[in-house]
């Protein structure tokens, strides 16, 4: 039987219908969840990223403003728009759209990052609140990962016990989504650019969630049947088409559920960090 295609338009739907009874309910005590997304430069795939969650935020009735800054712009200039964000009490949350221009160095961009207040840290970038992950504590947690977790709910799959593999340790991703599904009971196992024998660890898998930023590397034989498998790639083939780090045509033949990409965990994304920004008005509230 061929897999379940989870359809991460719908769930993303019926998410921010969430959201909007939370915009609701928040309208009523006088108060409009903002977001401020700062873009940096003229990256095309960012422009489109930032457009969609500017619209999805309207949409939700959540006062979104985006603020552009050319990419000759000094690291020092962007922290003072930080600086103004952070003290602007009508803005509950701070997105800084990565990637930032090459002329900002991974350490200025880390810098940036962490001079963003935690409390309105809505993409859970912040070491506060990767931290408050690690501990076990309500904080933000990375929009991505919580998505992902989300689309595993609703296959209807009890991770208690099961075998995750997560392909990838980045901080926005890979080891976020391993201390989620840690927190569900699931038994992890983080692979990464120096795992040895990567198809055999993918096979022992329960769970499979994909983040390394490979067209379609995940192959259908490599997958324990009935496997799930959330893709988390978005990458483009020679022919200019999207795919994810999972070759689809071959994993919905031995898979028991698996999403696609497009139309999987990137609408799931944009959803939670519209969610995340309501947590922020909120608590910014005392709510
Ligand atoms: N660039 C690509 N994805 C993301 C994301 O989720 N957040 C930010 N800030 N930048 C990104």
């Amino acid at each position: 039987m061929p897999a379940q295609v989870i359809d991460g338009r719908a769930l993303a739907r019926r998410v921010r219908a969430e959201v909007a009874r939370d915009v609701a309910a928040l309208a009523i005590r006088g108060i409009v969840p903002g977001l401020a997304v700062l873009l940096v430069g003229a990256d095309p795939a960012s422009a489109i990223y930032v457009r969609n969650k500017e619209r999805a935020a309207a949409r939700c009735g959540i006062a979104g403003r985006t603020i552009r800054l050319n990419a000759d712009v000094s690291a020092a200039q962007i922290a003072e728009e930080i600086a103004e964000l952070n003290d602007d009490p009508t803005v509950h949350g701070i997105l800084v759209q990565l990637p930032l221009p090459p002329s900002i160095s991974a350490a200025e961009t880390q810098a940036l990052l962490e001079s963003v207040d935690s409390d309105k840290d809505v993409d859970g970038f912040h070491p506060t609140n990767l931290g408050r992950l690690v501990a076990g504590q309500d904080g933000f947690v990375a929009c991505t990962p919580s998505g992902c977790m989300r689309m595993l709910a609703e296959t209807g799959v009890d991770l208690t016990g099961k075998h995750a593999v997560v392909l990838g340790r980045s901080t926005i991703v890979g080891k976020p989504m391993a201390l989620l599904l840690m927190q569900a009971n699931a038994t992890v196992t983080i692979c990464h650019s120096r795992t040895v024998d990567l198809p055999a660890q993918v096979k022992v898998a329960d769970v499979v969630i994909a983040a390394v930023g490979r067209a379609e590397m995940v192959r259908g034989a490599w997958l324990k049947p009935g496997a799930i498998v959330i893709d988390v790639g978005i990458n483009r083939r020679a022919d200019g088409t999207l795919c994810g780090d999972v070759a689809l045509s071959e994993a919905v033949e031995v898979a028991g559920a698996v999403s696609p990409v497009p139309g999987g965990v990137g609408p799931m994304t944009i959803a939670y960090l519209l969610k995340n920004v309501c947590v922020a008005a909120r608590r910014a509230n005392g709510l």
